[in-house]
């Protein structure tokens, strides 16, 4: 199959591609390389330097997922800080981004579009395990851009005759993941720290949790997605690991002294309930994190 994979030089969009290109498909990718990186780049990939989020650009989008039989949306600018910090210039990368590769899309006649939102939209939530029909709370507006883009792929599935799903993914973690990360995952933030001989900083008790899910299983998640029978009508779906681990085991795994500093407003915890995924997209998490970091802190040089 040939597909195109819009932010494919960041870090989950790049896995994304390695994934595909390896199950024998075809890969395009369009990626204006904001946060993206040239080395994530697959030499067996296409790509094109285009900036979504600019409606001049459609003619160059549409020819760049012209003959392709899927589109994975997930460029995006995803840094909930930052878009607090700049929230016009995200609703405009953001938002237009979506809306622009939709219509391209639905012109071009693509059956299918993959979008990549997050267990963000949940925000704060007390339901735990959070299943799909809980209560979405965006609070940033990164959250609500994503959120947003959701109802966007319902309503061009409804209305422009082409095929959505929006996968939400719990916090993503793996090979390629930056260190000063988009979402400055808690392992790269101990990484750096034991790359500098410095105690690992612990923002209040440690015992937030959160459910981090191997980009493996997200690139996984979105093949299911884009072939699966069960899906094309707006669906949303989480894709998390369904278990959760707290930033004090995390700075076990990490090793080395630890410091308390002051907690910042974030939810207590993230746990997906995964089943919708299994049961529509029969996909299930296959890495667990404590397989996972041995691997990581080695491939940086950090000793036990
Ligand atoms: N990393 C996570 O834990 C996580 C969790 C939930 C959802 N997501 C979603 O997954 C997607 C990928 O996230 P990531 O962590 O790989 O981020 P990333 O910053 O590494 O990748 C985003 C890519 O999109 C490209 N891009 C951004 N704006 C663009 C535009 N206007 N035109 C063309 N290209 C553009 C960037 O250059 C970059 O290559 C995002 O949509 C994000 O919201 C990520």
């Amino acid at each position: 199959m040939k597909f195109l994979v819009t932010g494919g030089a960041g870090f989950i969009g790049s896995n994304l591609v390695d994934y595909l290109i390896e199950e024998g498909h075809t890969v395009k990718v369009i990626d204006n390389f904001s946060t993206g990186k040239k080395e994530n780049c697959n030499s067996n990939a296409t790509y094109y330097d285009i900036d979504l989020s600019n409606e001049n650009n459609l003619p160059l989008i549409k020819n760049a997922i012209k003959g392709v039989n899927g589109v994975f949306h997930l460029a995006a600018f995803p840094r909930v800080q930052k878009s607090i910090d700049n929230p016009l210039i995200f609703e405009k990368n953001n938002t237009l981004s979506t809306v622009n590769i939709l219509k391209a899309c639905s012109e071009m006649k693509i059956k299918r579009l993959v979008y990549s939102s997050s267990s963000s939209v949940y925000g704060n939530s007390s339901k735990l395990p959070t299943k799909e029909i809980d209560q979405v709370n965006p609070i940033s507006p990164y959250a609500m851009q994503k959120y947003y883009g959701e109802v966007c792929c319902r309503v061009y599935s409804v209305i422009y005759n082409i095929e959505t799903v929006s996968l939400r993914y719990f916090n993503v973690y793996g090979d390629k993941q930056n260190l000063d990360g988009a979402y400055a995952l808690v392992m790269c933030i101990f990484a750096k720290q034991r790359m500098n001989n410095l105690p690992l900083t612990i923002r209040g008790d440690g015992n937030q949790r959160r459910d981090f899910t191997h980009v493996s299983d997200i690139a996984k998640a979105n093949l299911l997605a884009m072939q699966s029978k069960k899906v094309g009508n707006g669906e949303v779906i989480n894709i998390g690991n369904g278990n959760n681990r707290s930033v004090n085991e995390i700075a076990k795994m990490m090793g080395g002294p630890t410091r308390r500093i002051d907690s910042v407003m974030e939810p207590k915890e993230t746990l997906a309930d995964n089943s919708k995924a299994k049961k529509l997209l029969e996909w299930k998490p296959s890495v667990i994190i404590e397989e996972w970091i041995p691997s990581y802190k080695k491939s940086l040089g950090i000793s036990d």
